[in-house]
């Protein structure tokens, strides 16, 4: 699998990135047709696994080069894999990372089904080391995603959602994962709780700004080069859509 070139300045974490792409292909070459198949352009062909690197540079603090760092570096990113899934199904995207999404190549069921197989397999990988910590962390942060999701649901098409809310909801859709990620990396690091909760502070402020910044790119952006569609935030979804919510008050 090839990496992105945006970590050949940092040849280290490069090599240990690939250990967390090997993870991945593991868990892709284990699948069951047609799923393996079906998710091969996905997991091959990886993004620039921010959230792994984030975890890996907050684990380094420990010589220790644990088989279960990678494992759950590869959870991380899985877990952000399966949530692209379903964001594109929500949004309706045609591409992401500039291939065609699951939803536009099988449609909405078959792309419903495997990002929930995928968010399994992550979760298995990150039970592994047998961690309630790491559970926890994990199960707060698939909260904070599934929360925002669906308050951002409710409000689609809505411009009058209020800072408060904006912040709140990019904390809990992008953000979570930035913090989870830091925070779990320091804490199987050796790091103890309170350095493992500033690390999650320091994932969440990086998240927000990342999703500020994803967000500008919606408007001003070009979808060739971002590989994804751009205006997807702001416009309904269409009519005829199945997820499309009904009888909901413009802002709640
Ligand atoms: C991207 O928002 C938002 C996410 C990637 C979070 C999606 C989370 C869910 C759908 C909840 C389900 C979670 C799991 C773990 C299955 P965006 O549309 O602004 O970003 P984009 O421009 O990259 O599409
Ligand atoms: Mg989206």
């Amino acid at each position: 699998m090839t990496l992105s070139h945006f970590w050949d300045s940092f040849p280290s974490l490069k090599t240990r990135l690939a250990r967390v792409a090997d993870e991945i292909e593991q868990v892709w070459s284990e699948s069951p047709s047609p799923v393996r198949e079906d998710l091969e352009p996905l997991l091959l062909t990886p993004g620039k696994m921010l959230r792994p690197a984030f975890f890996l540079m907050a684990a380094s603090a420990s010589e220790e080069d644990r088989p279960e760092i990678y494992r759950t570096a590869a959870a991380v990113e899985l877990l952000h894999t399966a949530s692209l899934i379903h964001d594109d199904i929500l949004d309706n995207a045609a591409t992401r990372r500039g291939i065609p999404t699951l939803n536009s190549r099988f449609g909405i069921r078959k792309a419903v089904l495997e990002g929930d197989y995928l968010l399994s397999r992550a979760l298995q990988l990150a039970s592994g080391s047998h961690d309630s910590y790491l559970m926890s962390a994990v199960n707060r942060s698939m909260e904070g995603l599934c929360l925002s999701e669906i308050d951002q649901d409710f409000s689609q098409g809505s411009l009058a959602i209020g800072k408060e809310r904006y912040l709140n909801r990019i904390k809990g859709k992008t953000a979570e994962l930035f913090g989870l990620s830091l925070q779990a990396g320091a804490h199987m690091g050796g790091m103890g709780e309170e350095d493992s909760r500033m690390a999650y502070d320091a994932g969440i402020a990086f998240g927000i700004s990342f999703q500020i910044e994803d967000d500008i790119l919606d408007y001003r952006g070009s979808a060739t080069k971002l590989g994804k569609p751009t205006g997807k935030d702001l416009r309904p979804p269409p009519l005829e859509s199945p997820l499309r919510p009904r009888d909901l008050p413009e802002d709640r």
